[in-house]
C-alpha cells in the first residue's frame, strides 16, 4: 500500500482528484469505479472543475458505482443514483449509457447482482475510488462479509445505518438493505485509491493499514492489492505510528 498523509481535507481531495484526472488524460476511454458518501464529494467537485475548464472530457469514460440502497427508488434524494447525478453526472459530458449503478428493482435482486458483476468483469475497472466506513466497510461490504463475494445483497450494520442517518430525516428511514459490489469485484480493479479524513476514521484507517487481514475489518484486504494508494489527512492518520 502506498500511504499519502496530507495536511487537511482539501489536500486529500486535490491529490485524489488528480489521480483520476491523470487517468482520464492518459486514457479518455478509461473505466472508473466510483463511490458515494461524504468523503468523495470534494473530489467530484474538482472533477467537474477540470471538465469545465476544458482539461478533461468524460465523453468516452465509463463508470461503475459501488453500491445502491434497496427499498428506495432511484428518484429518492438519498439514493446513490441521485447522489451521483447531483455531485457529478449532471455537470459533465458523460454519455448516460456509460453510467452504471447496481439496479435495486426490475427483477430478482440476486439476478440483478449477478448481472452487475458480469458487466464489471467485462469492462475491467482501471481505477476504483473508495471511502471507508467507520467500521472498516468498503462499498457496503460490512464486517463478516466473505472476501470471495461478488456483487450481492447485504443487510446493513447498525453502525452503518446510524452513521448514514444524518442524510435522512430519521434512523427509521435509513434502508436496511443494499446491493453492493463484493470484495472480489473491488480487488479486480487495476488500481485502488482510498480516501479518508477526520478523527472518526482513524481507528478504521489504522486497522486497514496495520491490522490483521480479516473480514471483520473488510478494508484490511486492501493490504493484498498490488496497486492501492491510501490518501488521508493528519486526523485520520492520528492512530498510525503509535
Ligand atoms: C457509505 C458508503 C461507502 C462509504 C462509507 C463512508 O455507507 N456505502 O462507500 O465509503 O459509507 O461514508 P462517508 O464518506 O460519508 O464517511
Amino acid at each position: 500500500m502506498e500511504l499519502i498523509i496530507c495536511k487537511n481535507e482539501e489536500e486529500v481531495t486535490r491529490q485524489t482528484a488528480n489521480l483520476i484526472i491523470k487517468d482520464i488524460i492518459l486514457d479518455p476511454k478509461t473505466t472508473l469505479g466510483l463511490a458515494t458518501g461524504s468523503s468523495p464529494i470534494g473530489v467530484y467537485e474538482k472533477l467537474v472543475n477540470a471538465y469545465q475548464s476544458g482539461l478533461i472530457s468524460f465523453k468516452d469514460v465509463e463508470t461503475f458505482n459501488l453500491d445502491e440502497y434497496i427499498g428506495i427508488d432511484r428518484s429518492h434524494p438519498q439514493s446513490y443514483y441521485s447522489f451521483m447525478n447531483q455531485h457529478l453526472f449532471n455537470h459533465i459530458d458523460i454519455n448516460r449509457d456509460n453510467i452504471h449503478l447496481p439496479r435495486n428493482h426490475g427483477g430478482e435482486l440476486e439476478d440483478l447482482a449477478n448481472e452487475y458483476s458480469k458487466m464489471i468483469d467485462e469492462s475491467e475497472i482501471e481505477l476504483q475510488l473508495l471511502g471507508i466506513g467507520s467500521n472498516g466497510h468498503i462499498g457496503f461490504n460490512e464486517p463478516g462479509t466473505p472476501f470471495r463475494n461478488e456483487t450481492f445483497i447485504v443487510e446493513l450494520d447498525e453502525q452503518t445505518r446510524n452513521d448514514n442517518a444524518r442524510f435522512f430525516s430519521s434512523l427509521e428511514e435509513v434502508p436496511k438493505f443494499a446491493i453492493t459490489m463484493g470484495i472480489k469485484n473491488i480487488m479486480r480493479a487495476k488500481k485502488i485509491v482510498v480516501l479518508a479524513f477526520g478523527k472518526n476514521k482513524s481507528d478504521a484507517v489504522y486497522k486497514m493499514i496495520n491490522g490483521n487481514i480479516t473480514n471483520l475489518l473488510p478494508a484490511s484486504i486492501l493490504q493484498l492489492h498490488p496497486n492501492c494508494t491510501v490518501i488521508i489527512d493528519e486526523a485520520a492518520a492520528s492512530k498510525l505510528n503509535k
